[in-house]
């Protein structure tokens, strides 16, 4: 995995902004040239950089108490087991390695999501249409997520938007033991010293413990775009308490309209099985691989009769 190549529009959007840098800006008030958009602002003293192999910062209070309260209840009743991509086949998959329950939102499900949203963005200098539609996942007692990557392997999940480039992770609740975010091949250089109020996971490289409403953000591609493995992460069991946050993943171009774009185009089955999994009932088993949902195209949508041409 290490020769890896990917696309890299990242760099294209790059050079094309260096290009047009001595262009004029808008002079204030000049209607004909001026665009008015919402500025929308964060507190850049509340950020703190953390690491820099992986990359990683941290902001404390990103989102309120009352933001935090609104996405647990909004989720809430809707949680179900979460899965894990297979790194080939990018097919969602039970796991043991993945213990949590979860649920995604739509995108600017609400008021309070879109304000949210727009905040990631302008927090992280990417789009808001890069980004994911959030997922929140709660976490109790003993469960997990053991360390991972959040860059994609798969060419599956790679058609939307290409690789994810960048995650941040808010903290919904606080945790009275455990639950912290570990990074396992951390800088060994970076020192942390960790009292016993940490949990015995958390020893494992640098960590962070979830605190109610900040967000931690860190890079899964280098500047380069080549994946930073650095960047493995994992969400220690908790062991007391119950651990709620909100993920959002970025990718490296326009996610909403890739998968807008791919999955209106294309009636067809992406595995050439599809025909005999429909047969055998998994349109109605596994509906999420096969005929996909508000963000996931499905793999058989032609042969489980969800779309026509
Ligand atoms: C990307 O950057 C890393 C770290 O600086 C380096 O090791 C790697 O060779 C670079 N890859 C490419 C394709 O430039």
């Amino acid at each position: 995995m290490g020769s890896q190549h990917f696309l890299t529009p990242f760099f294209f959007i790059l050079l094309s902004v260096l290009s047009v840098s001595s262009v004029k800006l808008p002079v204030l008030g000049d209607d004909a040239n001026t665009i008015h958009v919402p500025s929308i602002r964060f507190d850049p003293t509340r950020v703190t950089q953390l690491s820099w192999r992986p990359r990683a910062f941290l902001y404390k209070g990103f989102l309120s108490d009352k933001e935090c309260d609104h996405l647990i209840n909004v989720a809430r009743d809707k949680m179900t087991k979460s899965m894990v991509a297979d790194y080939e086949s990018g097919k969602p998959v039970l796991s043991d390695i993945r213990t949590s329950s979860g649920m995604f939102l739509s995108k600017a499900q609400d008021k309070v999501i879109a304000a949210i949203e727009a905040r990631i963005a302008t927090w992280t200098f990417l789009p808001y249409e890069n980004g994911e539609n959030m997922q929140i996942l709660h976490y109790e007692k003993s469960q997990k997520y053991e360390p991972h990557f959040d860059y994609l392997l798969d060419k599956y999940n790679q058609q939307f938007g290409g690789n994810r480039v960048a995650t941040v992770l808010m903290y919904l609740s606080n945790v009275e033991k455990g639950g912290e975010t570990v990074f396992p091949e951390s800088d060994p250089t970076l020192f942390q010293p960790k009292d016993e109020s940490w949990s015995e996971c958390a020893q494992m490289g640098y960590a962070v413990k979830p605190k109610k409403g900040d967000a931690l953000l860190f890079f899964s591609l280098l500047p380069n775009t080549t994946i930073d493995t650095r960047s493995l992460h994992g969400s220690c069991p908790v062991i007391e308490g119950e651990k709620w946050s909100a993920t959002k993943w970025i990718h490296l171009g326009d996610f909403d309209n890739s998968y807008k774009q791919i999955y209106s185009q294309k009636c067809s089955d992406e595995n050439e099985k599809c025909s005999m999994w429909a047969k055998l009932g998994e349109c109605e088993k596994n509906p999420l691989y096969m005929v996909g949902s508000e963000t996931v195209k499905g793999q058989c949508r032609k042969s489980c009769n969800v779309c026509s041409s």
